[in-house]
C-alpha cells in the first residue's frame, strides 16, 4: 500500500497517475466491503418501483442484500434481508436475479416461521416463552435498519448509521440537477449483464467521451467529442468542449447533449444526422423521438445559413412544444443551468446519469461478490412520458451484444474484459488519465484513495 497523500481538487488539473491495485487485487476488493460499500450513499431502485404500500424491492451489494420496502404512502423504510432469530434470508434472493421485488403486507421467516411486520418489528416468535422472557425487549427481534432517502426519483440506501443526510452527500451534483426534474421521468428500458472486469473498470468506461475517437470512430462523422471533465466534490460531471480553451468553455449550454453535430456543417443538417445516429445507436436512449423528429424539420422550417445557437433554440422550442402537445411538459431550464450541468454527471462511487431535459441515460456497477474481476453492470433509460402512458419495464439479463444494446453500448462493453485483462499485465506502470478530459476519473480515485486508505494518486514527473 502507497504512503497516503491526500489530494485536492484543484492538484487534478496536473498530470497524475495511481496504482491498479483497486481494480486487480483481492485483499483491495475484500476491504471494499467494510471501507466503502457500508459508508456511501448507493442507489438502490427507482421509487416508480414499489408505488404501493407493501411493494418492495431487494439490492444486492456484495455479500448484503437489503430490503427496501413502502410502509405508507408517503414512507419508505430500509432494512438488512435477514431474520433476528439465526440468520436466514427473509426474502430469497437466487442467484441469476438481480434482485427481487414484489408487494408485502409482512415477512414471514422460512425457516421456524417468525414473522414481522413491514415496520420492521418483529410480531411472531414461535414458543416464544422457551427464552424466559429475554426476547421481550422489541430492540432485541426488530429488523435492522438501514438508512434509505431519495432524491432525483432514485431510492437511495446506506448502511451507516452515522451518515450524512443524502442531500448533503450529493451536495452540488443535486443542485445542479435539480431543474431537470429527473424525478419525473420513468424508467424506458433496463438491462443488466455481468462482466469479467471490476466494477470501476466498468463504470469508468462511461466516464469520459475522451474514448469516442478509439472506441466509437463511426460517431466522428456526426459530432465533434472533445470534452471537459471536473469534480464537485466527491462527485464528477464532463461535457463537451473546444480545444485549446480549456476551463473557460465548460459551462457552456453546448456542453450539453443539446447541440448541434459536426462543425463546418450546415447545423439545421448536423443537428438532426447527430440526433438520429444517437437515437438509432444508443439503443434508443440518450435523445427523445421528439426532439429527433424536431431535428428532422429543420431543414424545411429554417431557412439556410441560420446560426448555429438559432437552429438550437428553435429545435428545442419546437420539440417543447411537441411534447406539451401530447402531454409531455418541459421544465424551464435556463442556458446557464444548462451548460453547468453539463453532459453527464458521476455520483459517487457507482452511478452515472447522462441528463437531457426529458431524458436521462444511466449506468450502475456493482462488486460480484468478493471477485475483483468481475462485476454486474446495468444500463437503463428514463424519460418523461405522457400521464398514464410510461411503460412497464423488468430488469432484463442481456447478454453484451449488438443486437441486445445497440452498437455505440456494445463498443463501450467490448473494452471491458480487455482492459481488465491489461491491468493484471506486468507491464502496465499504472494508469495515465487525461488531465483535461479524464478528470473525473482521477477525482473518482482522488475520493476513493481516502476512503479505503490505499490507492493514492502522485504527480506524474516531466
Ligand atoms: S432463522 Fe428466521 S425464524 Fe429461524
Ligand atoms: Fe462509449
Amino acid at each position: 500500500m502507497n504512503k497516503p497523500q491526500s489530494f485536492r481538487i484543484e492538484d487534478l488539473t496536473e498530470p497524475l497517475t495511481f496504482p491498479v491495485e483497486a481494480y486487480i487485487c483481492p485483499d483491495y476488493a475484500r476491504a471494499e466491503r467494510d471501507r466503502l460499500w457500508p459508508k456511501v450513499w448507493q442507489h438502490a431502485g427507482r421509487v416508480e418501483e414499489i408505488p404501493n404500500v407493501g411493494d418492495y424491492l431487494t439490492y444486492e451489494i456484495g455479500r448484503e442484500s437489503i430490503i427496501v420496502i413502502r410502509t405508507a404512502r408517503d414512507r419508505i423504510k430500509a432494512y438488512y434481508n435477514v431474520c433476528s432469530h439465526r440468520a436466514r434470508q427473509l426474502i430469497d434472493t437466487p442467484p441469476g436475479t438481480n434482485g427481487v421485488h414484489g408487494n408485502k403486507q409482512g415477512f414471514v421467516c422460512g425457516f421456524h416461521a417468525w414473522r414481522y411486520n413491514i415496520d420492521g418489528e418483529c410480531t411472531y416468535k414461535h414458543d416464544e416463552a422457551d427464552w424466559k422472557g429475554c426476547l421481550s425487549n422489541p430492540a432485541r427481534t426488530r429488523l435492522t435498519e438501514v438508512k434509505v432517502d431519495t432524491w432525483g426519483g432514485w431510492l437511495f440506501v446506506n448502511m451507516d448509521p452515522e451518515a450524512k443526510p443524502l442531500r448533503e452527500y450529493l451536495d452540488e451534483a443535486a443542485d445542479i440537477l435539480d431543474p431537470f426534474e429527473l424525478e419525473k421521468m420513468r424508467y424506458k428500458w433496463r438491462q443488466w449483464v455481468i462482466f469479467d472486469c471490476n466494477w470501476k473498470t466498468a463504470i469508468e468506461a462511461f466516464m469520459e467521451p475522451y474514448h469516442v475517437t478509439g472506441t466509437h470512430s463511426q460517431m466522428l462523422a456526426n459530432g465533434d467529442y472533445y470534452a471537459y471533465s471536473a469534480a464537485h466534490g466527491i462527485h464528477g460531471v464532463s461535457g463537451f468542449d473546444v480545444r485549446k480553451t480549456a476551463g473557460a468553455s465548460s459551462e457552456k449550454e453546448a456542453s450539453s447533449v443539446t447541440r448541434t453535430g459536426k462543425a463546418g456543417k450546415d447545423p439545421r443538417v448536423s443537428t438532426y444526422e447527430l440526433q438520429k445516429e444517437i437515437y438509432e445507436t444508443v439503443n434508443n436512449a440518450s435523445t427523445t423521438l421528439t426532439l429527433v423528429n424536431a431535428a428532422k424539420r429543420l431543414v424545411d422550417e429554417l431557412p439556410e445559413g441560420t446560426p448555429a445557437p438559432e437552429v438550437i433554440k428553435h429545435w428545442l422550442k419546437r420539440a417543447r412544444e411537441d411534447d406539451a402537445a401530447r402531454g409531455v411538459i418541459w421544465p424551464t431550464i435556463t442556458p446557464e443551468q444548462q451548460g453547468k450541468a453539463g453532459l453527464a454527471w458521476s455520483v459517487f462511487p457507482n452511478m452515472s446519469i447522462l441528463q437531457g431535459i426529458t431524458f436521462a441515460l444511466c449506468y450502475r456497477a456493482r462488486p460480484y461478490g468478493d471477485d475483483p474481476n468481475k462485476c454486474i453492470f446495468e444500463a437503463y433509460a428514463i424519460e418523461r412520458f405522457p400521464p398514464g402512458e410510461e411503460p412497464k419495464t423488468e430488469w432484463v439479463y442481456a447478454e453484451a451484444t449488438q443486437e441486445k444494446w445497440g452498437l455505440v453500448l456494445s463498443q463501450d462493453f467490448s473494452n471491458m474484459a480487455a482492459v481488465q485483462r491489461g491491468m493484471h499485465s506486468r507491464g502496465f506502470r499504472g494508469t495515465l488519465p487525461n488531465p483535461h478530459q479524464e478528470r473525473k476519473v482521477t477525482n473518482f480515485h482522488r475520493v476513493l484513495a481516502d476512503v479505503m486508505g490505499a490507492g493514492y494518486l502522485h504527480l506524474l514527473d516531466k
